[in-house]
C-alpha cells in the first residue's frame, strides 16, 4: 500500500503562502515544483506538450493574416561561455526555441582556446554541443551557436546577456564601442566591480556608459553546476525604471526549475551579488580552520551586515527588502556552503596561507576564475579611500589575510575592531 505523502516543513510552507495558488491546494513535497511553475504567469513555464504546441503554433506564425506583418523578434546573443554563461545559454536556449517573440538562434561569445586534443574550443561546442571544458556532460541545445568573433556574435541582437569574469568587461566593452545601437537591451550576470579613480564603478553601470545601452542585472543563489542539471533554484532581477523590459529577462531566463523575481533596484541585486564573494572568502577560512558550524554562521550575519552597510552608504536607493531575495541571503548561504570561492579559501587557510591564492585558483579551478579575492581588495580600495576601513572590520580582514597581511586566524579577531 503507497504511503500517505509526508507534509513539507513549516518554514517551506511559511514562504510558499505568499505564492498566490497556496491558499487552493494541498501541499505536499512531490507537487511543491509544480506549484512554483504554475504560479509562472508569464507563460515562461509550460508544460512540455504545451511547449511543443507553441513551437509548432510558431512555424505557422502570421500565416492567420498575410496583411498583418509579424512583429520584430528578439535575438539573444549571450558574451561569454564559462561554467555560468554555458548555463545561462542552456536556460536562454530552452526558451528562446519555444517563445514566439524570440529568434530560435542564441549566438554565445567564446573566448577561444585550443584544447589539450588540439581541438579548438568552439569547434568542440559546436559539434558536440557542449562546452567540455567549462560545462562537460551537458548539451545546450542545439540552437546555441558558439562564436569566436565577439563582435559577429553581437551583430544583430538587440538583447545582450554578458556573463565574464568581471575583470575582463572592461577590454570587453572597448572592443564592442561603435558597434551596438543604442536601442539594445543589456542584462549582466557578472558579479564584481571596477574601482576606478572617481569611485566604484558596478559592471552594469560600466556597460551602460561605455555602450550607451540600458542594462539590467540577474543574480541569485545560482551554483551554475546545480542549474545545469536542472535543480530547483531562484534568481533576482534588478532593473531601474524599464518594468516591461524586466519582465521580458524574466520570460526569457525562467523555466519550470529556475524561478526568477524583478525588483527595482540595480544596484542593491548587484552589490549583493558581488559583496558575497568577500564573505565566502572569509566561510572558507572557517572552513579551513574547522571552526565550525557557529562560527561560520556569525561570519555569514557579520558579513550580511557589512553587504547591507556597504550598498546602503555607496546608493542610498538600495532597498533593504532586496536582501530577503534570492540575490541576498539566498546567495550568500548557497556561496558560504558550496562555491568556488569558499572551497580555494578553505585550501588557503588550510595551507596556513603559504600558497597564494593565484596558485591555489590556478590548480583547483582548471581556468574557472575566482571572484572574491579581487572582490575584496576593490572593496578594501573604496573603504581606504573614503576612511570607511574602521566600519567594515571583516571585509577589510578578509583582504589583509588574502595578501598576507594577516593570517588566516585572523578572521574571528577582527572582532576587537568593533564596528561602529
Ligand atoms: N559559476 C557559477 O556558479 C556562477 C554563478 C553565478 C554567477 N557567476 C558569475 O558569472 C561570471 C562568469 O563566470 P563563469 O562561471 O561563467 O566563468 P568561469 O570562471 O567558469 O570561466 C572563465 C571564463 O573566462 C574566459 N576568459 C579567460 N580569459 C579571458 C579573457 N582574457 N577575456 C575574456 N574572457 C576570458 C574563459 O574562456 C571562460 O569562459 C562571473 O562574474 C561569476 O562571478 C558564476
Amino acid at each position: 500500500m503507497a504511503s500517505p505523502p509526508r507534509r513539507v516543513s513549516a518554514p517551506l510552507l511559511y514562504s510558499l503562502a505568499s505564492l498566490p495558488l497556496f491558499h487552493a491546494l494541498p501541499i505536499y513535497p512531490s507537487s511543491i515544483l509544480s506549484l512554483f511553475t504554475r504560479s509562472l504567469s508569464s507563460s515562461s513555464s509550460m508544460a512540455p506538450q504545451e511547449a511543443e504546441t507553441t513551437v509548432a503554433q510558431k512555424k505557422n506564425y502570421g500565416s492567420s493574416s498575410i496583411d498583418e506583418a509579424p512583429p520584430r523578434k528578439n535575438r539573444v546573443t549571450v558574451v561569454g561561455s564559462g561554467n555560468w554563461g554555458s548555463v545561462a545559454a542552456k536556460l536562454i536556449a530552452s526558451n528562446t526555441i519555444r517563445l514566439p517573440s524570440f529568434h530560435d538562434e542564441v549566438r554565445m561569445w567564446v573566448f577561444e582556446e585550443t584544447l589539450p586534443s588540439g581541438e579548438k574550443l568552439t569547434d568542440a561546442i559546436n559539434t558536440k554541443n557542449e562546452n567540455v571544458k567549462y560545462l562537460p556532460g551537458i548539451k545546450l541545445g542545439r540552437n546555441v551557436v558558439a562564436d569566436p568573433d565577439l563582435v559577429n556574435a553581437v551583430t544583430g541582437a538587440n538583447m545582450l546577456v554578458f556573463v565574464t569574469p568581471h575583470q575582463f568587461m572592461e577590454g570587453i566593452c572597448k572592443r564592442l564601442v561603435g558597434k551596438i545601437n543604442g536601442d539594445v537591451e543589456a542584462i549582466s550576470l557578472i558579479k564584481g566591480m571596477e574601482v576606478k579613480m572617481e569611485g566604484p564603478c558596478m559592471i552594469s553601470t560600466l556597460i551602460t556608459e561605455q555602450l550607451g545601452i540600458n542594462c539590467c542585472v540577474l543574480m541569485g543563489a545560482n551554483i551554475a553546476n546545480e542549474i545545469a542539471v536542472e535543480k530547483f533554484s531562484e534568481a533576482t532581477v534588478g532593473y531601474r525604471e524599464n518594468k516591461e523590459m524586466a519582465e521580458k529577462w524574466v520570460q526569457l531566463f525562467s523555466t519550470s526549475y529556475f524561478i526568477v523575481t524583478p525588483v527595482q533596484d540595480v544596484e542593491g541585486v548587484e552589490l549583493c551579488g558581488t559583496l558575497k564573494n568577500v564573505v565566502a572568502i572569509a566561510a572558507g577560512f572557517v572552513d579551513g580552520l574547522d571552526m565550525g558550524n557557529n562560527t561560520k554562521a556569525a561570519i555569514m550575519r557579520i558579513g550580511l551586515r557589512e553587504m547591507k552597510a556597504f550598498s546602503k552608504m555607496l546608493f542610498s536607493s538600495v532597498k533593504d527588502s532586496t536582501f530577503f531575495e534570492s540575490c541576498g541571503v539566498a546567495d550568500l548561504i548557497t556561496t558560504c556552503l558550496g562555491g568556488r570561492n569558499r572551497k580555494v579559501a578553505e585550501a588557503f587557510a588550510k595551507n596556513g596561507g603559504k600558497r597564494s591564492f593565484d596558485e591555489l585558483e590556478a590548480e583547483m579551478l582548471q581556468g574557472q576564475k575566482l571572484q572574491g579575492v579581487s572582490t575584496a581588495k576593490e572593496v578594501y580600495e573604496v573603504l581606504s579611500h573614503r576612511g570607511w576601513l574602521q566600519f567594515f572590520p571583516l571585509f577589510a580582514t578578509v583582504h589583509e589575510i588574502c595578501i598576507g597581511t594577516l593570517p588566516p586566524s585572523a578572521i574571528v579577531e577582527h572582532s576587537e575592531r568593533t564596528p561602529k
